[in-house]
């Protein structure tokens, strides 16, 4: 958490220990920084705090003290918070037997298993046996699109995937409907999910702490996979990605909440994208055009006929052009290789007529035909943004996220330029 000078300064003391935070920090987070890490559900980085589960309950000492939920509460100086005692322990352990009257309890059949926030805390809290019970209710899956199921069974209404939708996605999707037992997530309006505003983020999985929001295209338990990190190449916004694998194969993207410039959060492309990796349609040999047929080659027999047709157009005959998918490091090697080996200077990045204005703008006003200002200072400093050209959403999605944020929480206020209507224009000061 970055301090400003001017920041107040707040000094309690958790489990006996002292640690020093910027006021208007929550108990739960105060915590994380002194290393002690409190059970939650409903609790989500970045989200408003929504102090619905209580599993993070936390017992503030002395006269004014008693039982809070920590990850809703703000930190005060002098404060004393006890995150073990017997009476935290107790309540937590009652909180889980409420959930569990309810809960599906089929773990064995549920991708969460091994990672479901729920099943850790039963296990660590010692949740042997529960004095609640009533007969179970179960319904099917809903499919709520290709990508998701709902499990209402399995729900525990956090609300951490309606959030996340509204407060990031910033497009209210899907909602809360109904009350108490009979309350559900739904697509907003109850209609079809791609009637909606849905944008296939994968948003609402990648926060429910439970198994009741699932991935269709998953069918792995998460201790069969390892995981590589790396950054995805499918825009500018460089997320960080926990791809994870087995046997040669990408299983899925799974999130590194609060690291790398997303701090976790991803949309449709990275959360998916990987799939083209082991698509059917994906070429498997180089082809040779011969008349109006594609061959497949070998890569020495295609790299000879490419040397061979090169060959003829050296210098100022020959440029390249960079698709706007490919990478720095493939945008450097081939602006190399260009200049190198074929001796001309003509290469340019292929872009959109509305990105080349705006490239061409951000060079006439900055010097440079990009931001001058880093993603997370979108987030945390700016008091307005200025969005030109097309659908943030959809060509930068994780930086658009930003902008809700700072909208909501610090009331940034954003101007969008664009002759398209799209949701952060609808959501903006001025459009
Ligand atoms: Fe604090 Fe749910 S995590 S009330």
């Amino acid at each position: 958490m970055a301090v400003r000078s001017e920041t107040k300064l707040v000094t309690l003391k958790i489990d006996g220990q002292e640690v020093t935070v910027p006021a208007g920090t929550y108990i739960l987070q105060a915590a994380e920084i002194a290393g002690i890490e409190l059970p939650n559900l409903c609790y989500q980085p970045l989200l408003r705090p929504w102090g619905s589960c209580r599993l993070c309950t936390v017992e503030i000492l002395g006269p004014r003290g008693g039982l809070i939920e920590s990850c809703a509460t703000p930190v005060r100086e002098g404060m004393e918070v006890s995150t073990t005692s017997q009476k935290v322990v107790e309540s937590r352990q009652f909180i889980l037997q409420m959930y569990l009257i309810d809960h599906a309890l089929d773990c064995p059949t549920c991708d969460k298993s091994g990672e479901c926030y729920l099943q850790d805390n039963t296990y660590l809290h010692n949740i042997n046996a529960n004095p609640y019970r009533r007969p179970k209710l179960a319904q099917p899956y809903r499919h709520f699109s290709k990508y998701i199921d709902y499990k209402w069974d399995r729900c525990i209404i956090c609300a951490r995937c309606t959030r996340v939708c509204d407060e990031m996605v910033g497009v209210t999707a899907i909602s809360v409907v109904g009350r108490g037992l009979e309350a559900s997530i739904s697509p907003s309006y109850g209609i079809d999910l791609a009637d909606t505003t849905c944008t296939h983020c994968g948003m609402c999985i990648a926060v429910c702490p439970v198994g009741a929001l699932t991935d269709r295209h998953f069918a792995h338990h998460p201790w069969e996979l390892d995981a590589t990190e790396t950054i995805c190449g499918l825009c500018d916004g460089g997320c960080t990605l926990n791809i994870e694998h087995n046997r040669g194969l990408v299983r899925r993207v799974s999130h590194l909440w609060e690291r790398g410039a997303n701090l976790g959060y991803t949309c449709e492309r990275g959360k998916w994208g990987h799939e083209t990796v082991q698509s059917p349609e994906r070429l498997y040999y180089p082809k040779i055009r011969e008349g109006n047929d594609y061959l497949d080659v070998e890569l020495d027999e295609a790299l000879r006929v490419v040397v061979e047709q090169f060959r003829h157009y050296q210098g100022s005959s020959f440029a390249a052009l960079v698709s706007p998918d490919a990478t720095n490091e493939e945008g450097y090697a081939l602006q190399r290789f260009t200049r190198a080996v074929m001796g001309s200077n003509s290469i340019d990045r292929l872009l959109s007529r509305a990105q080349a204005e705006v490239d061409s703008a951000l060079f006439d006003s900055f010097g440079v035909g990009a931001s001058t200002a880093g993603l997370s200072e979108m987030r945390s400093d700016s008091n307005v943004v200025l969005v030109a050209g097309p659908d943030i959403g959809k060509v930068a999605a994780v930086p658009s996220y930003w902008l809700y944020w700072a909208h909501r929480y610090r009331e940034t206020q954003f101007i969008v330029v664009s002759p398209d209507q799209f949701p952060l224009a609808d959501r903006s000061d001025r459009w």
